[in-house]
């Protein structure tokens, strides 16, 4: 086999799987007709305009429209995805050696951002709903009773919608750093649909980073940072340091593409695909939300007693989601499934016979002691050992099992017998971890 990678991926994408992971397109066409145009696939040649230069180009023009849509003053394209996004924006916030207040719930790429920036992080903490057995948003309350104990901490940054498509009530958070004097990033990589479906919360942060990919038919990697009281030389400049200096023109015009759909046919087959997704919770006891939660109206997070059981059977059915855990099964749904894809969706459901309710997740242990930085954490020499060996050392990993969806230990963080004994708990089989020697 002279090529195993495109074999096996022509391969699988005979089989016609139903694909409810990312990228969101799916499977299917891009907007404008996009397959791999490298008729398109330029580089900054004087006519095609420049990401991260100075004059006015159809880049540029193309941002704007974005920023004037969802309402921000200023827009960059990413093509190194949100984790791209995430750097970019807590570099420009908070610069570097800073006191962040940070969601525990957040993705590695801004653990990873903490330790790059040398910023020291003060953990906002998500409530347990045992109902669900997810992490609850992050309520203002805990923003503000941190704020006014640590008046040095100057940048807030949270997660909304997280994988499970809990909403955090980012108006209110924003209002809190607002008094404050503390300004707020959003990780909303998984919400660049919400805005097409009339969700205006994101206006309220200063920064937001959403994955293009994610959740609209756009290709792996494209996002975007979008920002209030920034302009865009210094989005530029900040998202000059991780991006590339070739970036992808496809990308590019992919994103331009994209919300150009998302402006007509795409936000009404959005529509479309929230309503399916209503009409498969309401089937369900088991699918519907309790505990008064707001969630995005196109997630679909599957309740099961086994959801890596429920997962395999869908993948034995042809059906991809995007992630399970012991207790879910979640399906990104996208405007590029509609009313057969749903169909083949509540079959393979049907047949599999194992949606429902499992025993409760015991809530994740509180957050360990940090003995290091972030940084010092990163770049300290380490060793592999088995996790049960693990008790008493400082950990040199983020250990974040799903659910909680947040860290049970991250680096620089001592691992102690309760953290192994909760982990054992719920079932989480990594068998080793790297400790700081
Ligand atoms: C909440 C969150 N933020 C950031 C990222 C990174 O996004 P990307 O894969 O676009 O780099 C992810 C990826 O899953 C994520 O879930």
């Amino acid at each position: 086999m002279s090529t195993p990678l495109y074999d096996s991926l022509r391969a699988l994408a005979a089989q016609n799987p139903l694909r409810l992971d990312m990228p969101g397109h799916h499977g299917g066409p891009l907007p404008g007709g996009l397959s791999w145009p490298s008729e398109l696939d330029f580089t900054e040649n004087g006519a095609t305009g420049d990401l991260f230069g100075g004059e006015p180009d159809a880049i540029q023009a193309a941002q704007r429209l974005w920023a004037r849509r969802l309402g921000f003053d200023s827009c960059l394209f990413l093509t190194g995805g949100s984790t791209q996004g995430v750097h970019t924006g807590l570099a420009l916030l908070a610069g570097q050696g800073s006191a962040v207040a940070l969601d525990r719930g957040s993705h590695r790429s801004a653990y990873h951002a903490l330790a790059l920036l040398d910023l020291i992080p003060h953990f906002l903490p998500r409530p347990w709903l045992a109902g669900e057995g997810v992490a609850g948003p992050v309520s203002p309350e805990v923003v503000e009773e941190t704020l006014k104990a640590r008046p040095d901490i100057k940048t807030v940054c949270i997660t909304s919608p997280t994988y499970y498509g809990v909403l955090s009530d980012i108006p209110a958070v924003a209002a809190v750093c607002r008094a404050f004097g503390a300004k707020l990033m959003v990780d909303g990589a998984h919400g660049a649909h919400l805005p097409f479906l009339g969700y205006t919360g994101y206006q309220a942060a200063d920064v937001v980073v959403m994955s293009a990919h994610k959740t609209l038919p756009a290709p792996g990697q494209t996002a975007l940072l979008l920002a209030n009281g920034f302009g865009l030389p210094e989005l530029q400049r900040w998202g000059s340091v991780s991006g590339s200096s070739s970036p992808s023109y496809v990308f590019l015009a992919a994103l331009d593409a994209v919300r150009h759909h998302m402006e007509g046919e795409g936000a009404a087959r959005y529509r479309e695909t929230v309503r399916l997704v209503d009409r498969l919770r309401q089937s369900h006891p088991a699918l519907r939300a309790r505990d008064g939660l707001a969630l995005d109206p196109a997630r679909l997070t599957l309740h099961s007693p086994d959801g890596f059981a429920l997962a395999a059977a869908l993948r034995e059915r042809g059906v991809y989601p995007e992630m399970a855990d012991r207790g879910h099964v979640v399906c990104i749904c996208t405007c590029a499934d509609g009313a057969a894809e749903f169909s083949r969706l509540t079959s393979a459901l049907a047949e599999t016979g194992l949606t429902g309710l499992g025993s409760p997740c015991p809530p994740p242990p509180e957050t360990p002691q940090a003995v290091l930085t972030p940084r010092q954490a990163l770049f300290a020499p380490r060793r592999r050992v088995p996790l049960a060996d693990s008790a008493g050392r400082v950990c040199a990993c983020q250990i974040a099992p799903y659910p909680p969806g947040v860290p049970v230990i991250a680096p620089g963080e001592r691992i102690e017998k309760k953290h192994l004994a909760y982990l054992t708990e719920i079932g989480y089989n990594i068998c080793c971890a790297d400790i700081i020697l």
